[in-house]
């Protein structure tokens, strides 16, 4: 990375906030066996590690999400591009993706697994654009909420690249 990125979280920052959405999801979901979404591709590294956080057993199934039509952003859809392989019937489900922007992505799948009659279903993200939003979706487990900036790291590109950095980079964009 070059002078035109600015580290917005360093590698023990996310390690600690990651932590701390492992333990509050271990306590709320004592007892059961919740299924992580991740939503690929950007969501592999902080699904990753928030599996490994926590101290109750959990199932992992992955989803490939793409929008498409609309020209303008509040008549875009999502489509699934790779469907889960586990029957969320019943289950308790967490999806969980790196980062929501205007809460689109997060809003139709929880729509879409929510018709296949899970236990329960919510969502996970580690970064919040908060002010980008355009529907109104629930985060149940929020990390750290960040201005309209892009960013990239921790498995978030920019055109594919910049997933391997270790840490959270805002992309100056001058
Ligand atoms: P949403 O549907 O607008 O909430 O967009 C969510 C998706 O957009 C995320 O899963 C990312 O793939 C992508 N995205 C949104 N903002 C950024 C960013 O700042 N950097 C990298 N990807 C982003
Ligand atoms: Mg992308």
């Amino acid at each position: 990375m070059d002078e035109s990125h600015e580290i917005l979280f360093d590698e023990q920052t996310i390690a600690n906030k990651v932590e701390e959405l492992a333990s509050r999801i271990s306590a709320d979901y004592a007892g059961k066996e919740p299924v992580l979404v991740c939503i690929l591709k950007g969501a592999m590294i902080f699904t990753a590690d928030l599996m490994r956080g926590l101290t109750i057993p959990s199932v992992i199934d992955f989803v490939r999400a793409a929008s498409y039509g609309g020209s303008t952003t509040s008549s875009k859809s999502i489509t699934i591009e790779q469907d889960l392989q586990i029957d969320i019937r019943d289950r308790h489900v967490l999806l969980v993706d790196t980062i929501i922007d205007t809460g689109r992505t997060m809003d139709q799948l929880l729509r879409k697994f929510g018709a296949r009659g899970p236990a329960s279903i919510k969502a996970v993200a580690l970064l919040d654009k908060k002010s980008r939003r355009v529907v109104d979706v629930a985060v149940a487990y929020r990390g750290f909420e960040i201005p309209d900036v892009f960013v990239v790291g921790y498995g978030m590109d920019c055109a594919e690249k910049f997933r391997n950095l270790p840490y959270i980079a805002a992309l100056k964009t001058d």
